[in-house]
């Protein structure tokens, strides 16, 4: 028995972990199957089913040739994973990273198996990704880089089969690329094959910052429950991206005060509030927050014990980790990113009374857009911003709502109601249909 399995409950040990992960580095993977480990007790019957989820129900690793600009050729790895199709097609994004490995990629998946259906969405889970520094590529070859990529999954994506998004250094462009290289390969037009598209291409108004208005809604009615007032709220975000850079402008937008941003760039501090907006646009025109008028820059390490009161990680997996999460003095974290606190991690904050919306839920504005735009493009039927707003907050607050009742039914944590609403959903839907798909 490895040094993994011997540590993992008899449940995990009985089966053994795939050929194709090294059983002393699972990973974000790791992570997941602790997460399940946790919700097995509330399941009941189903948790006949529970072998289900853990382990993907496909994976593709395909090679990914192309001409760099210098004439080389340079080979990328590339994944898409499509963890679980229970409820319906695969969907989830698609990350450009050096660091992107199969571990994380089927982690990411399964966490979009219980996202999809913590706010039943008709969605099954799915992620894919490369393993490349993207800004070490010029526009071209990231575009052959995408268009290959596309090709190679090609098999087995397709809007009723598995709909890739954006994620990590991928945005509208490099969805727009995907569409075109899919639809060239099917001989018509596909919008519905990919999702946070370019609004000229089928994309959905409100997509872009769908993901960071859900952060703000989860978190919001997070607060309203501890009366922890909106106005003045000292809030630090950590990643400004698609999901930082958005939930920090509507935070600010309804009264709250970004005390701290840190990206990959630097890490700033203004006890009297960084206006994100102005910090937007410094980083478009400069690259780098780094010498942004009024904030103070400081080490990266000093992020996790400022004082605030909302803390929301935006960036990658593992932020909060046992080292730093009992410094962290908020009294509410808004999991914008996917798996950012490990489990003990997890515990500690429990412990310490800190209230987390968890990524599942604070995080799935951004597909929930997306099925309002895969909705959209079958119908060739255009919603206003209004209404996709309106539609958005009504989903995240229902989902919050339903959720916080089983917080308070079985006295567990957020994650834990997430997990359990979720797996729930999934197995009953394995349990109808039976061993197939
Ligand atoms: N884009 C979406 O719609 C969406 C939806 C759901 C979840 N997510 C998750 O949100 C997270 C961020 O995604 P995104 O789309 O905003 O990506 P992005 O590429 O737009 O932004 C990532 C941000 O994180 C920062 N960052 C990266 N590494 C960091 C580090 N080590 N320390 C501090 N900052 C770091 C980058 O500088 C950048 O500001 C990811 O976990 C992603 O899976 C994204």
């Amino acid at each position: 028995m490895t040094k993994l399995e011997s540590s993992l409950p008899a449940t995990t040990r009985r089966h053994d972990v795939p050929s194709y992960l090294d059983p002393n580095h699972l990973g974000p993977w790791e992570i997941y199957l602790e997460q399940v480990e946790r919700v097995t007790p509330y399941l009941g019957k189903l948790a006949y089913w529970v072998e289900t989820l853990k382990r993907p129900k496909r994976i593709l690793v395909v090679d990914v040739p192309i001409h760099l600009d210098d004439g080389s050729v340079a080979h990328f790895e590339g994944y898409r994973v499509q963890h679980n199709t229970s409820r319906g097609p695969a969907k989830g994004g698609v990350r450009y990273h050096q660091d992107v490995t199969l571990s994380e990629v089927m982690a990411l998946s399964a966490w979009m198996t219980v996202k999809n259906a913590a706010v039943n969405l008709p969605y099954g889970g799915g992620k894919g990704g490369i393993r490349v520094d993207p800004r070490t590529l010029s526009m071209s070859e990231l575009e052959r880089l995408t268009r290959r990529y596309t090709s190679e999954i090609g098999l087995i994506i397709g809007p009723d089969k598995d709909i890739p998004a954006p994620d990590v250094n991928t945005n509208p462009q490099t969805m727009a690329w995907m569409m075109d290289t899919y639809s060239m390969n099917v001989g018509k037009t596909a919008t519905g094959v990919v999702t946070g598209k370019p609004i000229s291409l089928g994309g959905s108004l409100g997509r872009s910052d769908a993901t960071g208005r859900g952060v703000f809604v989860t978190g919001a009615q997070a607060m309203q429950k501890i009366d922890l007032p909106l106005e003045g709220a000292r809030v630090a975000v950590q990643g400004f991206g698609n999901v930082g850079n958005a939930a920090a402008r509507i935070f600010f937008d309804h009264g709250a005060k970004i005390v701290a941003i840190q990206d990959v760039t630097a890490t700033l501090y203004d006890e009297a509030g960084i206006d994100p907006y102005k910090a937007q646009e410094y980083l478009r025109a400069h690259g780098t927050l780094a010498g942004l008028e009024g904030a103070q820059e400081i080490s990266r390490n000093d992020f996790w014990s400022l004082p605030c009161d909302v803390l929301i990680p935006a960036a990658l997996e593992n932020q909060i980790t046992e080292a730093n999460a009992s410094k962290i003095t908020a009294k509410v974290i808004v999991e914008g990113a996917n798996g950012p606190t490990t489990p003990i991690a997890d515990d500690i904050l429990r412990e310490k009374g800190v209230l987390v919306v968890p990524d599942v839920l604070a995080n799935a504005g951004g597909v929930t857009v997306s099925y309002f735009e895969w909705v959209q493009d079958f119908s060739s039927f255009f919603w206003t911003e209004e209404e996709i707003n309106a539609r958005l907050e009504r989903v995240m607050k229902e989902a919050f709502n339903g959720l916080w009742d089983v917080t308070e039914r079985h006295k567990v944590t957020l994650r834990t109601a997430a997990y359990i609403v979720a797996c729930t959903r999934v197995l009953e839907a394995r349990a109808l249909r039976g061993l197939y798909p």
